[in-house]
């Protein structure tokens, strides 16, 4: 197997991917409390809201409110999601260090979620990325998407990186490959992630999967084989786009984490507070979390031998 990176970052987007396609509205409170939760966890980076339209996204209206009042640790990068020059404003006015700016790479989705066609959503976000480095505030773009669009089907490797070049050309300084709907397969993670890094090797990439078809930690290998260091994650797989049919969870971040781990790769996640988080999740969501890791323990969380074994084998007690 080919070895990739021995050290990667988590980005957590559970407060932002995950919250936003609730039915249940979290409290202002709970979600201060859960990224501050999160902060002690290790990350990177925290996705820690979206500055979009309440009507489009109701559930993170209360945007401002919640990054000015979630507790800065040192060392962790707090990001939010942007998508136009309005969601920029609102993102510096709440003190947001990161812009994580949005579009995606296919024509219906764009208009479905953002309500701009692709040309209206990248001029959009040219002056967002002129603005922010007038006021200094580094900008990654995450391109919905990427890997197959549910309305349009697959989407050409060339379409994506077109636009990825193009938005660098226009001052984002990271791009994120988002697989929005779980449409991604290993073997085609691994062919645009190359041509990514081929083709913007200063920027810094991140792959954003979603496990609608079971295959995002599959994906993940595929996409560290081939060199990537930063993956977007949320904890407990929350998460979803409102505005793509059958969109579900994102990788789920202590499967992500714990697998890591097993293969040495540091990713700076301590998954016992992370887990103890994940156990919060239903009642901060009100519905049950299936999840495989946390019924089963980390893999060296062994059990007791059966009591009658002592009686059998009395010569090793
Ligand atoms: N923050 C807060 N309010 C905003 C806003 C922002 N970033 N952008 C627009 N608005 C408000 C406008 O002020 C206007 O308010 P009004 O009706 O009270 O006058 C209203 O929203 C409509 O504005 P308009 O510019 O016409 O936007 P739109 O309705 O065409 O929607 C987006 C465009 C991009 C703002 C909206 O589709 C959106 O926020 N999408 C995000 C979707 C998303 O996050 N999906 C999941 C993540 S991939
Ligand atoms: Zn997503």
């Amino acid at each position: 197997m080919n070895h990739g990176p021995a050290r990667i970052e988590i980005n957590e987007v559970g407060p932002r991917d995950g919250l936003q396609i609730e039915k249940t509205m979290v409290s202002t409170d709970d979600k201060v409390a859960f990224v501050d939760a999160l902060s002690d966890c290790g990350y990177a980076r925290i996705e820690v809201t979206s500055f979009t339209s309440p009507k489009a996204i109701p559930a993170l209206a209360d945007a401002v409110d919640v990054m000015r009042r979630i507790r800065r640790r040192p060392g962790v990068i707090y990001t939010a999601l942007v998508p136009n020059v309005r969601g920029l404003e609102r993102a510096l006015e709440a003190g947001t260090d990161e812009m994580n700016l949005v579009m995606s790479c296919s024509e219906t989705h764009n208009r479905a979620n953002l309500r701009m066609t692709r040309d209206q959503s990248f001029a959009e976000l040219s002056q967002v990325l002129a603005a922010a480095a007038k006021a200094g505030a580094p900008c990654n773009v995450s391109l919905s998407t990427a890997f197959g669009c549910p309305f349009d089907g697959d989407v050409p490797a060339d379409t994506v990186l077109d636009l990825a070049a193009r938005l660098v050309d226009a001052g984002a300084a990271g791009i994120t490959l988002c697989d929005t709907t779980g449409m991604a397969f290993p073997t085609q993670v691994a062919a645009l992630c190359e041509q990514a890094a081929a083709r913007l090797p200063s920027t810094a990439l991140t792959v954003h999967l979603h496990n609608t078809r079971g295959m995002a930690l599959a994906n993940a290998i595929a996409a560290w084989q081939t060199g990537i260091t930063r993956f977007d994650a949320a904890a407990g797989g929350l998460g979803g786009c409102p505005y793509a049919p059958g969109a579900s969870g994102n990788v789920n971040t202590e499967e992500l984490v714990h697998m890591f781990a097993c293969m040495d790769v540091e990713t700076g996640v301590s998954l016992e507070p992370l887990l103890a988080i994940v156990r919060s999740l239903p009642g901060l969501v009100q519905r049950d979390l299936s999840n495989a890791l946390l019924q089963a323990g980390p893999r060296l969380a062994l059990h007791a031998p059966p009591a009658w074994l002592a009686e059998r084998f009395p010569a090793d007690a």
